[in-house]
């Protein structure tokens, strides 16, 4: 058997990490892994849009990078379709999208009310649908993307207290790997990555006791590797699954948590 490998030799040489002329959305790009997926892809080259509700933030973020921010709530299906639309209008094409936005409830199920369980499906779940279905008729029609979205070690892990979260990354995990069977033959690409520990705000956010350095360090004794994440070691692994460099990877869930879903 033999195999042609000229165009793996070309992509290398042309530098697989390069987002030159490519244009990328990333909802949740104003903050934690999202923020620093936005400073990797605009420091590779790309033209970033920030999707999130944080005005303030995404503003100081697009400033930063040259980027621009569409401030709104994913949850919305009408926003996410217009933040398609908006970003064609603007740059004429789509090449990349992350859904990194999301929200977390520390909740029992039995203790889970219907308006937290409402807003976390509705954020983490139909938020990345509907941003995916946006970005995807887009992508279609130009026969090339990439999409990557924020799954969780506990989107395949039960964990105490989070119920509705685990609920909402696992549905995650699942939607990733049908799109990417919906459009294997189309040129897109739909992956997720699986984040453990990461020390952004939504790690030290609705937790009933105090966020101290005591809280920090029990929370990073739980993992394999004794320490939490920095953002951007996860959005590291981001801006490889939406490169060229990730060419034969769909429907993959990458964990990027330290051992932690090995044991
Ligand atoms: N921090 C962790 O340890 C961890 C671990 C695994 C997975 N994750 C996932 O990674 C992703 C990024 O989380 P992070 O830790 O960087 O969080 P973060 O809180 O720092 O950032 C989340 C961003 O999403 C935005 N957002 C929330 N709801 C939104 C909505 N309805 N519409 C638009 N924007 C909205 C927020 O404004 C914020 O800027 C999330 O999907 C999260 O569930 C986090």
């Amino acid at each position: 058997m033999s195999f042609d490998t000229a165009p793996v030799a070309a992509m290398r040489q042309d530098g697989e990490m390069d987002f030159v002329d490519r244009v990328a959305i990333v909802t949740g790009g104003a903050s934690g892994m999202g923020a620093a997926t936005i400073r990797r892809l605009a420091g590779d080259g790309a033209r970033v849009v920030i999707v999130d509700r944080n005005g303030q933030l995404a503003h100081a973020v697009a400033e930063e990078v040259g980027g621009t921010a569409m401030v709104g709530d994913v949850s919305d299906s009408a926003f996410c379709d217009v933040a398609v639309a908006q970003t064609i209008s603007v740059h004429g094409r789509l090449d990349v999208l992350v859904n990194a936005a999301g929200v977390i409830v520390r909740a029992r199920g039995e203790d889970t009310t219907d308006d937290q369980w409402t807003k976390i499906m509705g954020v983490n779940v139909n938020g990345t649908f509907f941003m995916c279905r946006a970005a995807l008729r887009e992508m279609k029609a130009a026969g090339r993307g990439a999409i990557v979205n924020f799954g969780s070690i506990w989107g395949d892990l039960g964990s105490a207290g989070v119920a509705a979260y685990c609920a909402s990354k696992g549905a995650v995990h699942n939607l990733t790997r049908a799109l990417a069977m919906d459009h294997a033959a189309d040129g897109i690409r739909v992956n997720a990555v699986c984040p453990g520990e990461v020390n952004t705000p939504m790690l030290q956010s609705e937790r009933a006791e105090p966020v101290t350095q005591e809280l920090l360090a029990q929370i990073a004794s739980t993992v394999p590797m004794g320490r939490l994440a920095d953002p951007d070691e996860i959005a590291r692994v981001v801006c490889f699954l939406a490169s060229d460099a990730a060419s034969y990877m769909t429907g993959a869930l990458v964990s990027v948590d330290a051992g932690y879903g090995a044991r």
